[in-house]
């Protein structure tokens, strides 16, 4: 039920869907988030169940979301609701498009404040603000960054507005325009960064930290957090990749283009490791110092290089592109959902997100602030937009997914969206039917005895949340009533 009866928007060109969906993927989740948490789960074993993930898990889901958006030629919310109804199957399933949507919503909400470290160190670089600080100093700019909301919050709002603007323009003269440009010169960068890095020396204690596989010491909670960030870097069951996967061309192979985007980003992800390690370690940084350690050690190493400054602000200019390639998927599927079903513009679409994105964007900023105190079982709102979303809605939208692919749609549409040989199909069948639900649940089963803790001290906020949440869903959509009292 559209308003749009339109022909749905599609890339222009034969790159458009491969360079947005490879622009969404690699972001900070590959150069902020995979080294600080492989750091925290102690390296090697952490990678190891990670890159199991992405080929058991992350392929699979991925195939599938551009299979849904494709076929159903809308926002996930339409979309799954559309493949739902032609399979002559509940349309209660497109609550998972509701999930979906909200995730990249709640996700856009803590990255714009990571993307704004990202652009204030590039000022910084910039202005030379950084130059001959020791690594107790780092640190302390680091934090001198974060005490002022409004310094903080004019960086955060300056990504906001930017991955607004992208959006308002439109799939083909916002999104599909800008990942032109930047995506190539972000590799460029990447590739003369990794050059310059190779002779930096400490790469030996490095790639040991990264591959040395001692599965044995990994925990329950590392592994979900192996499998959650599979989702995260992979941009999946967010809205993201099931959205441009609407606008992708009929006779584009699903399988290649998922194949290239997630080999893309492991890369990136790896080669990241490879650059940020050797430096923490020559420093004698400690690997797990959490969310900070790009923005301290980095510089740090930076200042120390023949050059240094140079790179450095090729790396943060670097990282903020590929920041906003990533921000701009993340609302795409509200916006394009919003332009749909509420006959607005999609440049009121966007405004109109940002608006609400500025609010919640700002309530996670003032964690690292005035609301340092704010916290509930330990974790500030911040982290608990990242928790929620990596550890939770993710893997359970991913799972919805599979499940939904394997067991309660025809099996034609699959057959003719994905058009793979029979042996390749049954394969992909066999892991969306029971490897990755499988591996989602065991995962999930094997985390529950330390979310049992959270669960019983914290039942009365968590039911609180849920009600919250059932009261504003009810009343900003009578059509979420009709989903769920068909
Ligand atoms: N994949 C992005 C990254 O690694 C983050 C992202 C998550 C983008 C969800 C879109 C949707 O930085």
């Amino acid at each position: 039920m559209t308003t749009n009866e339109q022909p749905r928007t599609q890339w222009l060109g034969r790159w458009g869907f491969v360079l947005a969906a490879t622009g969404s993927a690699v972001g900070l989740g590959n150069i902020w988030k995979f080294p600080y948490i492989t750091g925290e789960y102690g390296g090697g074993a952490f990678v190891l169940v990670y890159l199991a993930c992405i080929l058991a898990v992350g392929v699979p889901v991925m195939m599938t979301e551009i299979a849904l958006g494709r076929r159903g030629r809308g926002s996930p919310i339409d979309a799954i609701r559309r493949v739902t109804s032609e399979s002559g199957s509940s349309s209660a399933w497109s609550l998972l498009g509701w999930m979906a949507m909200l995730a990249g919503f709640m996700i856009l909400s803590f990255y714009v404040v990571v993307a704004g470290w990202s652009f204030s160190y590039l000022w910084k670089m910039l202005s030379g603000g950084l130059a001959g600080s020791s690594v107790e100093e780092m640190a302390a700019i680091f934090g001198a960054n974060n005490e002022s909301p409004l310094n903080l919050g004019f960086w955060s709002t300056l990504v906001t507005v930017a991955t607004m603007v992208i959006v308002g323009k439109g799939v083909q003269a916002g999104i599909e325009k800008s990942v032109s440009w930047m995506m190539p010169g972000m590799v460029m960068m990447l590739l003369v960064l990794i050059g310059y890095g190779m002779f930096s020396g400490g790469f030996g204690e490095a790639v040991h930290f990264l591959f040395s596989f001692d599965v044995g010491s990994l925990s329950s909670e590392g592994m979900l957090a192996a499998l959650g960030h599979a989702f995260f870097t992979l941009s999946l069951a967010s809205g993201a990749i099931l959205t441009y996967g609407s606008y992708l061309p009929a006779r584009a192979s699903i399988a290649r283009t998922t194949l290239s985007v997630a080999l893309a980003d492991t890369l990136v992800a790896l080669m990241a490791g490879l650059a940020i390690f050797p430096v923490i370690f020559a420093n004698g940084m400690s690997p797990a110092s959490g969310p900070g350690l790009i923005f301290m050690s980095l510089p740090l190493a930076f200042q120390a290089m023949p050059l240094g400054t140079l790179f450095g602000i090729l790396f943060f200019i670097m990282l903020s592109m590929a920041a906003l390639t990533s921000s701009i998927s993340m609302v795409e599927a509200t916006v394009s959902w919003l332009t749909d079903n509420k006959g607005i513009s999609r440049r009121t679409a966007s405004w109109g997100t940002g608006i609400v994105l500025w609010l919640v964007s700002t309530l996670a900023m003032l964690s690292f602030n005035v609301g340092a105190d704010w916290t509930l079982a330990g974790k500030h709102f911040f982290d608990w937009l990242d928790y929620l979303t990596s550890r939770l809605m993710m893997p359970l939208g991913g799972l919805g997914m599979v499940l939904l692919a394997g067991f309660v749609l025809k099996s034609e549409t699959f057959r003719e969206e994905l058009g793979l040989s029979a042996g390749w199909y049954a394969l992909w069948l066999f892991m969306v039917r029971y490897v990755s639900p499988l591996g989602i649940l065991v995962i999930f089963v094997d985390a529950l005895g330390i979310t049992r803790v959270v669960l019983a001290q914290h039942w009365p906020w968590l039911l609180a949340v849920l009600v919250v949440i059932t009261v504003v869903g009810e009343l900003a959509s009578p059509r979420l009533r009709r989903v769920l009292s068909p």
